[in-house]
């Protein structure tokens, strides 16, 4: 951590729920509305545009940061996954967040934990078929995130498309009384999307990476024009493998709300990538708007 980004001693991190309550339950009663920001930490301009969309909708922002482990699969990067979480306090209180809640893993799963929450349909396929019991974690960990802390709004990026459709599906399900916002991609100036995983990129792999994107923007400009679905997976495909990407776990255009499958382009849809730079997997997604 430098120096110019030293901690306010007035920022407050809440270790236990019941720390957290105090602080949001204290601000209700003033009447204010509350904003909760879940994040597994490693935070960079993505997130923080989370936290700036959140200002924007509440009086108060509060950050989670939690590597949850029972989202990532025996062979994934838990033990890896980036952990820095003065910088990300520090970031957070700079960025005007009002608290950070920041649980260990004993707190959100306590000895005995036995519940997990499951969405069907938009859990399955894409990084669904991929990823087993993934977004089962992802439900679990936000419906508990989202109970511990009360939130009048809880925001999420389109970055991750998938779970976001997954997290909207499960708070109308559960009638968990929260607005879900949905914020749009923070991209470098090549177009690459923020992730925390491209710090795992080699510098060579790192010039390949914007390909993602421009082949998504390049193919739901045609779909968006009345091309067949399939035409234009086949040609992405084709397009991200002789860029050099190793593998392509999926690259699909999918309904924008169900996520089911669909053949050509007639009502909002999503295109959807997931491909692997090395051993690194990338995801993005862009909308596809009927013309
Ligand atoms: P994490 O990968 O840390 O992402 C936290 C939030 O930041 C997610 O809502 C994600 O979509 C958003 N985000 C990431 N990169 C972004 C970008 N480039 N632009 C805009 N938003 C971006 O997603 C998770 O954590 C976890 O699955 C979580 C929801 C916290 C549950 O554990």
């Amino acid at each position: 951590m430098n120096a110019a980004m030293t901690l306010p001693s007035t920022f407050p991190i809440c270790r236990s729920v019941a720390a957290l309550r105090q602080y949001v339950g204290e601000w209700h009663r003033q009447g204010l509305r509350v904003a909760l920001v879940p994040t597994m930490g490693a935070l960079h301009a993505g997130h923080l545009s989370l936290v700036a969309r959140g200002l924007h909708l509440a009086d108060r922002v509060v950050t989670s940061v939690f590597v949850n482990p029972i989202q990532f699969g025996p062979k994934e990067d838990f033990a890896a996954y980036p952990r820095r979480e003065a910088e990300d306090a520090a970031l957070l209180a700079k960025a005007g967040a009002h608290a950070l809640y920041a649980p260990t893993v004993d707190v959100m799963y306590p000895e005995g934990f036995s519940t997990t929450v499951t969405v069907d349909g938009v859990s399955e396929g894409l990084c669904g078929a991929f990823r087993p019991g993934h977004f089962a974690g992802v439900a679990t960990v936000v419906s508990k995130l989202l109970l511990q802390a009360g939130p009048d709004v809880a925001l999420f990026g389109e970055k991750d498309y998938q779970q976001l459709q997954v997290i909207r599906r499960m708070v109308r399900d559960l009638d968990i009384p929260v607005h879900i916002e949905g914020v749009p991609t923070v991209r470098e100036a090549d177009g690459l999307a923020l992730s925390s995983r491209n710090a795992y990129l080699s510098a060579e792999q790192r010039s390949v990476a914007p390909t993602l994107h421009q082949t998504l923007a390049t193919a739901a400009d045609h779909l968006a024009k009345g091309t067949a679905v399939d035409t234009e997976v086949a040609w992405g495909t084709s397009q991200l493998l002789a860029a050099g990407f190793a593998s392509v776990d999926y690259l699909e255009v999918r309904d924008a709300v169900t996520l089911k499958p669909v053949s050509v382009v007639e009502r909002p849809a999503r295109i959807l990538v997931a491909a692997y730079l090395g051993k690194t997997r990338l995801i993005d997604n862009q909308a596809v708007v009927p013309a």
